[in-house]
């Protein structure tokens, strides 16, 4: 979690810093701060609160001279969210400020060290002791670079940092260790971001940076070195990203905007890797020999990503009849999995810097299974390590609840099980070749879904149930995995209770809760099981449930009867349904939580990139 920034150039820094924290903010948004080397030497603007506030305070950055300077955004983890415990931090000595992503590990023992040397620390951060390490060593000799290099031999866990001296104006010196970092190459100018979006509208140049590398830059010249302070040269890479990709365009929020961008995202995702008729996955070695030694499949994920690989399970073991399991990467990791090389580990991760994820990636690569990742931001953690990695062309997700990276990843796994599928001749000539030709349909199917007609009748709904206090959301089978997707969205971004439940499941327990005025989402979308859907809606609204119906248009009728509420999606193959069904469940939280007053981009004690476990 927490974004930094750093800009050393002509113009001034602090409005690039604050435009680049502007980019960052769904890294975590508790507090934000900047420091621009000026004049003045280093002077510092920090506030708790959203990104707005050290704007007002600093006059959009005006009231801050100076062409250098770095950034933070952050997530609280040592420390509540304070003015004090904001970054950058100041060693002790006044000469070194930092900005830091990531957990100090060892920081109790290095705090304890040195004030026993007679630092005096001001906040309750791990970040202020690398600060004061940094401080420390360079008040011995002088030495900036040798100064972090020694603070980075001492300092366990996590971290991108960003480094100002005040003796050494022009230059900011940056690490990095399992956390991201990019460096951004202008004209005259040079960055570092945590992210792409942060600078993509300075730059489309960079070169992303490895575990224990250092970057030295000032406005026009930069070194890069190996964990070793050896010079090292990097690869010049070019970012594709639009710039619009970043920015919010004429919507409200990046949420609607990204539920938007779905089609497009779909098709990006999907097209190129479709020629002639035929799955291509390019780079991606999954021999039928290797696939028929597989005793089991296993999916690993977080949060939503966990939830696609719910419905990964059910597409892999219908198109491939391998046994297949998702499991959540924060229990994977613990669990003492019974992995080997007859394993296949799929690992799904839109930002590929989860830290559960990463961590049960390498556990799984330990272990010796071959690992295959699906992620959405290149060069990240997680696409570097895993063995193979799908790339889901989806674009920069800035709003914290996911959609389009969510749809995208969904449609990698029916790539993946289709070519699966194809070698192993678990799927018929002619099932793939009808699979093939719907998976390029999918997108304008999307499109249908997200018609004008739709979203009015889904704002309306959504103004008749905002007010409800609980939600169950049933389904069976696919519809069931969907529901956790969407019942987690509703949670996420309109802080209403929402639980997901198999409609089966439901008179095993849950349905003691179901009274006078609570909402069911029913998504009765799987056509063999319709009539036993319409059975567990009728449960539910014996009991005085609302129950808001999604189903296909062919099943409308008979759906209507028994719903307060109903929203056709089209009728596609089974096996992509599920992205159809989806998309109301986006649309309906999004509106619930503007009924509700909530800030849907940026939803209370939430972060899009969970770098902590
Ligand atoms: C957070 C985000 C979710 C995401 C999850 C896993 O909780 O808010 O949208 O699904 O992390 O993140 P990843 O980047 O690994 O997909």
């Amino acid at each position: 979690m927490c974004g930094i920034v750093g800009y050393a150039g002509a113009k001034q820094a602090a409005p690039v810093l604050l435009d680049g924290l502007s980019k960052l903010e769904y890294r975590g948004y508790d507090s934000a701060g900047i420091c621009v080397h000026g004049e003045m030497g280093l002077q510092i603007a920090k506030a708790k609160g959203r990104l707005q506030v050290l704007i007002d305070q600093t006059q959009n950055g005006s009231n801050m001279k100076g062409v250098v300077g770095i950034g933070h955004t952050r997530w609280a983890t040592h420390g509540a969210p304070s003015d004090i415990n904001s970054h950058p931090h100041l060693s002790d000595s006044g000469k070194i400020a930092v900005v830091h992503n990531g957990i100090i590990e060892n920081e109790t023992r290095l705090r304890g060290w040195l004030e026993g040397k007679g630092v005096h620390f001001h906040s309750e951060t791990d970040t202020e002791v690398v600060a004061n390490l940094v401080g420390y060593y360079y008040a011995k000799h002088a030495d900036f670079l040798g100064a972090v290099r020694k603070a980075m031999s001492r300092i366990e866990g996590s971290y991108a940092l960003g480094i100002l001296c005040a003796d050494q104006p022009d230059t900011i010196v940056a690490v990095k260790k399992d956390s991201p970092l990019i460096f951004g190459f202008g004209e005259g100018e040079n960055y570092i971001a945590s992210d792409v979006p942060a600078i993509l509208k300075y730059t489309q140049t960079v070169a992303y940076l490895d575990d224990g590398e250092m970057v030295v830059f000032n406005a026009h010249d930069v070194a890069f070195y190996d964990q070793t302070g050896e010079p090292i040269e990097k690869k010049k890479e070019h970012i594709s990203w639009e710039l619009s990709a970043a920015e919010r365009g004429g919507f409200d929020h990046f949420m609607l905007k990204e539920i938007y961008e779905q089609p497009k995202a779909l098709r990006d995702t999907v097209s190129p890797r479709i020629r002639d008729g035929r799955v291509v996955l390019e780079g991606i070695d999954l021999s039928a020999e290797y696939l028929k030694g597989l005793r089991k499949i296993y999916l690993v994920a977080c949060g939503s990503a966990y939830y696609v690989s719910v419905l990964a399970k059910y597409t892999i073991e219908k198109a491939c009849r391998i046994p297949t399991e998702a499991v959540m990467a924060s229990e994977f990791r613990y669990s003492d999995p019974v992995i080997d090389e007859s394993n296949l580990v799929i690992i799904i991760s839109q930002s590929g810097e989860t830290a559960d994820t990463l961590a049960a990636l390498r556990e799984a690569k330990r272990l010796g299974a071959k690992t295959l990742a699906i992620v959405n931001v290149v060069g990240s953690a997680i696409a570097k390590t895993a063995d193979q990695t799908i790339y889901t062309w989806a674009g920069p997700e800035i709003a914290v609840a996911t959609t389009k990276a969510f749809t995208t990843q969904l449609a990698v796994v029916y790539l993946l099980a289709l070519q699966m599928g194809y070698a192993l001749k678990t799927i018929s000539e002619k099932d793939y070749a009808d699979h093939v030709a719907a998976l390029q349909r999918l997108p304008d199917a999307v499109s249908e879904v997200l018609s004008e007609e739709n979203i009015q009748k889904i704002q309306y709904y959504a103004s008749r149930y905002y007010g409800h206090h609980d939600a169950f959301y049933i389904g069976r089978n696919m519809d069931s995995a969907v529901c956790l997707e969407g019942s987690l969205k509703l949670k996420e971004v309109a802080y209403l209770h929402s639980e997901a439940y198999p409609a089966g499941e439901l008179k095993h327990g849950p349905i003691s809760l179901i009274e006078e005025g609570t909402l069911v989402v029913a998504l009765a979308t799987v056509k063999p099981l319709f009539d036993k859907m319409m059975a567990n809606v009728r449960e539910v609204r014996a009991r005085g449930a609302d129950v808001l119906c999604v189903t296909l248009k062919e099943m409308e009728q008979e759906a209507r009867n028994q719903s307060n509420g109903i929203i056709c999606v089209p009728t596609v193959l089974p096996m992509f349904q599920p992205s159809l069904t989806l998309i109301p469940l986006q649309i309906f939280a999004y509106y619930v939580a503007l009924n509700r007053g909530c800030d849907v981009d940026k939803p209370r004690n939430l972060a899009k990139s969970v770098t902590v476990e």
